[in-house]
């Protein structure tokens, strides 16, 4: 009997990852939720398993390299045959360039450069012996410029862009895809960061040329495509959803 086909996704306590899991499971994947704080992943746990594919919760820090790496292998053996990785996780400290101690810096490359090294390098090792498979990373609006107070997070985000393209070039060979979504402002805990959310929301709608907040499930259906078999042929592409706040 062929194996059933398994996703993995990270930070899946947030809007974006919980959203991203419930749209791999309804396209059929056995999805691993993987994130640190228990509470948020049970409701993501609730929320998959109404889309009716068997779903494991990972409750793994994604500062632990070997513990994403074991989260990886429990994958692929406890779910089905890893095609799908999506490395979503992130933390976004903000404050003034000058005022950033050395050990938030270093959080934050742990949680959202370090970590998507790791995971993709696990989650790889099992794609490239069972016939290929698709990685995901999510990057940011923010790569382009023009936010303040956020140096630590962005040059991650921009790693994330550059890593996409290098390993799809390096894993193309093993018909493993490799690409990238960069979300524009969706409302989510992230928004948290911004003082006055009226003020920011107004910003928002200013800059995007559709005049509505972005759904999480606006970001799920891309990362679904880049996911599937309907993109067989995209690799080292970085898609922006943002509503038309930057064009590319
Ligand atoms: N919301 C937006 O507007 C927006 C914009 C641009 C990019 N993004 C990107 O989208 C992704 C999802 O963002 P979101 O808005 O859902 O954020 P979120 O903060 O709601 O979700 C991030 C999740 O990552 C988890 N996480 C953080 N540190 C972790 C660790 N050490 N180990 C395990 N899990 C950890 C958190 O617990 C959280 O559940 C992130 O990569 C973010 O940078 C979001």
């Amino acid at each position: 009997m062929k194996r059933p086909q398994a996703a993995l996704v990270t930070g899946a306590g947030g809007a974006l990852g919980r959203a991203t899991a419930f749209r791999l499971a309804a396209d059929g994947f056995g999805v691993a939720v993987l994130d640190h704080d228990a509470d948020p992943l049970e409701r993501t746990v609730e929320q998959v398993r109404k889309a009716g594919s068997p779903v494991l919760a990972l409750t793994t820090d994604l500062r632990d390299a070997a513990a994403i790496a074991a989260a990886v292998d429990r994958t692929a053996t406890e779910l089905g045959t890893l095609r799908v990785l999506v490395n979503n996780a992130a933390v976004y400290p903000s404050r003034p360039f000058l005022e950033v101690p050395l050990a938030e810096y270093e959080e934050v490359v742990a949680v959202n450069q370090r970590a998507y090294w790791v995971a993709a390098q696990a989650a790889a090792r099992h794609m490239a012996t069972t016939g290929g498979g698709a990685i995901v990373n999510v990057a940011s609006i923010t790569v382009h410029g023009g936010w303040d107070s956020l140096a630590a997070y962005v040059s991650t985000k921009g790693a994330a862009v550059a890593f996409t393209r290098a390993l799809a070039r390096e894993l193309g060979p093993q018909e493993i895809r490799v690409n990238c979504v960069s979300p524009g402002a969706f409302p989510t805990a992230a928004e948290e960061i911004h003082e006055n959310p009226e003020v920011y929301t107004r910003h928002v709608l200013d800059h995007q040329a559709l005049k509505r907040r972005g759904r999480p499930d606006e970001l799920a259906s891309v990362v679904s495509f880049l996911a599937g078999p309907d993109s067989t042929f995209i690799t080292g592409q970085c898609v922006e959803v943002n509503g038309g706040w930057v064009m590319s």
